[in-house]
């Protein structure tokens, strides 16, 4: 089924949102609650252990109408069902985006490959209890205690993310991820191991990545100069299986990843063999399980009670009409410290575009820089910005009710997440409030407020709602890279970098600086000329 391809600017919806912004755009967030005490009622939505509160933004339940006519006007729905039906429509590479197939556990999608999915969730399953009960073991018969995840990307940041916010399911496997190549990271992460107990995971979907090969190589020479079998301590995961194999793995030591999945999506395959280990199989399924959840909602709900299409659309609004170019991801939570690089990744990596699917460059914006950090540590970085800077912020609060240890101290941590939302969007407006002024120093202490959160409440952090919380916004992505009327699923900017990198990688090797810009060539010479000073 063609897709429609269709300017967004150009439909009446855009239109229709151009005006009422004009109108909207000096009204503030906290009045739209006096004139509507059913405000909070409409604007939320409860979905399993999820609360969604959109109410404290920029919206009113028209601006929700005219959101959803822009939905409709580019017929988003079919968009979401093609993906949903494996359609080719990463048409740059020529795939389908499927990595909803990888969580399609019990087949619901009739999609062509739960087969293969079947089997490389059977091989993971197989695999991760014998590392876990010690059947498998290293050279010398001992049984495993560490894994090291090589990989960067899509090949890191979601296996290292979810495994950092599942700590309270850990095995007791300890899990190791090196992705940059930096040298003194790798020395001091291998300096911790025991090569007879530690397995290796060569993560690349391409198998060709610089960064990946380059540790690969230095952990293999580790594992080689211990007087170990590579083959009882190497394995991989990628499409490329070939180019694993010269590599030097044994073919049955590569667990398969597909081309119909992007990287940055591919933490429900063998790219998250890691969590499987470091959490166990059950806990891996239960991820799944949750994701696939996500799907449903995504898939089936209508977009007036669907929780990735309305974050898609306020955030469309904040980006286009308002102009708020960044927005932020803020969990008050200790565990999910990595999730705003996984997701800077995942939103990113895929509407960093701006060319549209037709061919043209686009001449409004596309994806906001997306930023973040937990709270309440961020409180003590960057929210002065979020309260009296002269941009605004949209954010994300993402909290939990049931801490996975009850104490007090959770109290103290969401009486805060409560707070900040509330003084986001209030203010404090100071000398207008007969306040103190005798300092004189009143209208530095004026809070103008009117600045936007979504709040994000789950009930407890366990694998199955940390699944649906990725899922929640690999689909919001998907949203608004429909919307925008770009290709979400490429990644052509990154490659660019990379061969870049390869040619002057050359130069320093052979201490010759080749053909660049003045100021390159300068900053190459200097690094030549400095080097072991
Ligand atoms: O960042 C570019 C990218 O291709 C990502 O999409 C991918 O997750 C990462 O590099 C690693 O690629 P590979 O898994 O092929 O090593």
């Amino acid at each position: 089924m063609a897709l429609l391809k269709i300017n967004p600017t150009e439909t009446k919806a855009w239109e229709k949102l151009n005006y009422h912004y004009l109108k909207l755009q000096y009204d503030r967030i906290q009045d739209f609650f006096s004139y509507d005490d059913q405000r909070v009622k409409k604007m939320h939505i409860e979905w399993k252990d999820i609360l969604l509160d959109f109410s404290k933004n920029k919206i009113t339940d028209h601006t929700l109408k005219l959101l959803f006519e822009l939905a409709n006007e580019v017929e988003l729905k079919k968009g979401i069902e093609a993906m949903f039906s494996g359609e080719i429509i990463n048409e740059t590479e020529k795939r389908a985006v499927a990595h909803v197939a990888l969580r399609d556990w019990n087949n619901q999608l009739q999609l062509p490959f739960y087969q293969e999915v079947q089997e490389a969730l059977q091989k993971i399953k197989v695999f991760t209890e014998n590392i876990l009960s010690g059947t498998t073991k290293g050279s010398t018969g001992k049984a495993f205690t560490d894994v090291v995840n090589i990989g960067i990307g899509g090949s890191d940041l979601g296996p290292k993310m979810v495994v950092e916010s599942l700590q309270d399911y850990k095995t007791h496997l300890h899990t190791h991820y090196i992705s940059n190549i930096d040298y003194d990271a790798i020395k001091e992460t291998l300096e911790k191991l025991n090569p007879e107990t530690t397995l290796i995971i060569i993560v690349s979907k391409s198998f060709t990545t610089l960064e990946t090969l380059t540790n690969a190589d230095a952990i293999k020479n580790w594992i080689v100069k211990a007087n170990l079998k590579t083959e009882d301590h190497l394995i991989a995961v990628s499409s490329a299986i070939d180019k694993a194999v010269a590599y030097g793995i044994d073919a049955d030591n590569i667990f398969r990843m597909w081309d119909w999945v992007g990287g940055r999506f591919s933490l429900w395959s063998a790219v998250g063999l890691s969590i499987a280990l470091a959490v166990g199989y059950e806990h891996f399924i239960e991820l799944l399980k949750g994701a696939q959840e996500m799907d449903e909602h995504f898939l089936r709900t209508p977009f007036q009670e669907n929780i990735p299409v309305i974050l898609g659309l306020i955030g469309i609004w904040y980006a286009n009409f308002f102009g708020y170019e960044t927005e932020a991801i803020v969990p008050y939570s200790n565990r999910l410290a990595s999730l705003p690089a996984y997701l800077q990744q995942v939103i990113m990596e895929s509407n960093g575009k701006n060319m549209s699917r037709e061919g043209y460059l686009v001449d409004y914006q596309t994806c906001n820089i997306v930023w973040g950090e937990i709270g309440t540590n961020s409180q003590h970085a960057f929210f002065q910005l979020f309260h009296q800077g002269s941009k605004i912020i949209p954010t994300d609060f993402i909290g939990f009710i049931n801490p996975f240890t009850p104490s007090e101290m959770h109290h103290q941590l969401m009486a805060n997440f409560f707070a900040q939302t509330e003084g986001l969007m209030n203010g404090k407006t100071g000398a207008y409030e007969n306040t103190d002024n005798t300092d004189g120093l009143a209208k530095y202490r004026i809070f103008r407020g009117n600045r936007p959160t979504n709040t994000l409440l789950i009930n407890k952090l366990t694998p199955k709602n940390i699944g649906s919380l990725l899922a929640l916004y690999e689909h919001k992505t998907f949203v608004q890279g429909y919307i925008w009327n770009i290709y979400s699923f490429d990644q052509f900017g990154v490659e660019y970098g990379k061969q870049l990198a390869q040619s002057i990688s050359n130069e320093i090797k052979n201490q010759k600086v080749g053909q660049h810009d003045a100021s390159t060539s300068f900053l190459l010479e200097h690094y030549l000329k400095k080097q072991n000073r």
